[in-house]
């Protein structure tokens, strides 16, 4: 389909839906969903949640393939709410610190369910071992270790786990020894430097080539550090069940170690924009929102109503929405996505009106979820149905 042609078809599904509305192309999700299995290689594949925001399609994604099993949660709330809904294997991609919570968590693990808590120091071992010893449970806990690169004038990275070097994962380890109530399972290194972060972003120039060059450092560091603390973690608990690897980004350098034996994929399935700047891989914008024009203030000036936005992280232009259709369409550089008025210059071939949509993309893949009640999914020019998001379910994390 041409991009003229994609704007008609979206259009001509969508009439009557009302605006603004969100939209994922089951199509092109199916194609996002082979190309990261493919890109995986082997490796089976943990559906990160916080990229999701639905239950509905994340069970779509459980169901798709036999490799793509187990969930990351972002809240220990949301692990408790997706577990109760029958969701399985269960790990927390960060830590839990509310008593009240991990109390809850502790009851669930105890009925049979797999709920694996994130660590990395002791306070959040304390913590459990606090609450453990009252409602008698043991928790499976995944120590995460840091994969940033520490340079003396730059930190190329995260800011996340404490744990930088064998040293510290060995006295950590000493720590984990005197916690009856815990129970190692699994092992995390997130290469966030390599899994999140682009590497061919229009305007960056030579900017990309040094982003290339610091990540390939990061992916041998990544291998070096994950294989080391295997070793260390394994000597002390034989029966560590995973190690944890990767995102999006970083599918192709994580699967090439051995020590991985997961890998976390969350965005790759809505592709959002953000995804469009990695040199090495390319996806299809399954995840899109309508806005709709409500005046025309110039010729090739169309305002549009809502659409503003805008990604989490460090501020940037990137963050922002892209219009993806009509092509050629782009933001005002003075306005951007506004909170109520979007105006978008265009100037090409399809006759736009007042009342005509224009299509977006969100640069990341779930926050998208936190400004719809539902998403409308679309099969083979239908409207296959419709997937409550968190937001409309009532949850918000
Ligand atoms: C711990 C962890 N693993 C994996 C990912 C990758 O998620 P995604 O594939 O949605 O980029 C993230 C994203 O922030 C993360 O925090």
């Amino acid at each position: 389909m041409t991009s003229v042609e994609k704007y008609q078809y979206y259009k001509t599904v969508l009439a009557g839906q009302g605006y603004p509305h969100a939209l994922l192309d089951m199509d092109l999700l199916d194609r996002n969903i082979q190309t990261n299995l493919d890109r995986a290689g082997k490796k089976p594949i943990r559906v990160a949640t916080k990229s999701i925001r639905s239950p509905e399609i994340l069970q779509y994604l459980l169901d798709a393939d036999p490799r793509i099993k187990g969930i990351m949660c972002f809240h220990g709330k949301e692990a408790l709410y997706l577990s109760a809904a029958g969701f399985e294997d269960i790990l927390m991609g960060y830590p839990v610190v509310d008593k009240d919570v991990l109390k809850s968590i502790g009851l669930e693990i105890k009925k049979g369910r797999y709920i694996c808590l994130m660590v990395d120091c002791p306070a959040h071992l304390n913590l459990i071992e606090e609450v453990a010893r009252e409602v008698k449970a043991v928790y499976p806990v995944c120590v995460d270790i840091d994969l940033s690169l520490h340079m003396n004038f730059l930190h190329f990275g995260v800011w996340r786990s404490p744990i930088t070097d064998r040293d510290k994962l060995y006295a950590f380890i000493q720590k984990l020894k005197d916690c009856p109530h815990v129970r190692v399972d699994g092992l995390m290194g997130y290469e966030a430097q390599v899994a999140g972060l682009g590497d061919e972003i229009k305007g960056y120039g030579l900017k990309n080539m040094v982003i290339r060059q610091l990540k390939a450092r990061s992916v041998r560091l990544a291998q070096n550090r994950r294989e080391e603390a295997l070793t260390l973690l394994r000597s002390q608990f034989p029966n560590l069940r995973f190690v944890n690897g990767g995102g999006t980004g970083s599918v192709e350098s994580t699967c090439q170690e051995n020590a991985v034996s997961e890998i976390t994929v969350g965005s790759g399935f809505y592709a959002p924009h953000l995804f469009d700047n990695f040199w090495n891989f390319e996806l299809e914008p399954a995840l899109l929102y309508s806005i709709q024009i409500v005046r025309i203030p110039a010729e090739g000036i169309y305002t549009c109503q809502g659409g503003g936005y805008v990604a989490s992280g460090m501020t940037e232009p990137i963050k922002a929405p892209k219009v993806c259709l009509p092509e050629g369409a782009r933001l005002d550089k003075n306005e951007g996505a506004g909170e109520v008025q979007t105006p978008v210059r265009y100037n090409g071939p399809e006759p736009l009106k007042i009342g005509d949509p224009v299509y977006l993309r969100h640069a990341k893949a779930g926050e998208l979820c936190e400004h719809f009640n539902e998403i409308l999914l679309i099969r083979n020019g239908k409207i296959a149905g419709k997937a409550a998001t968190y937001r409309g379910l009532g949850l918000v994390f």
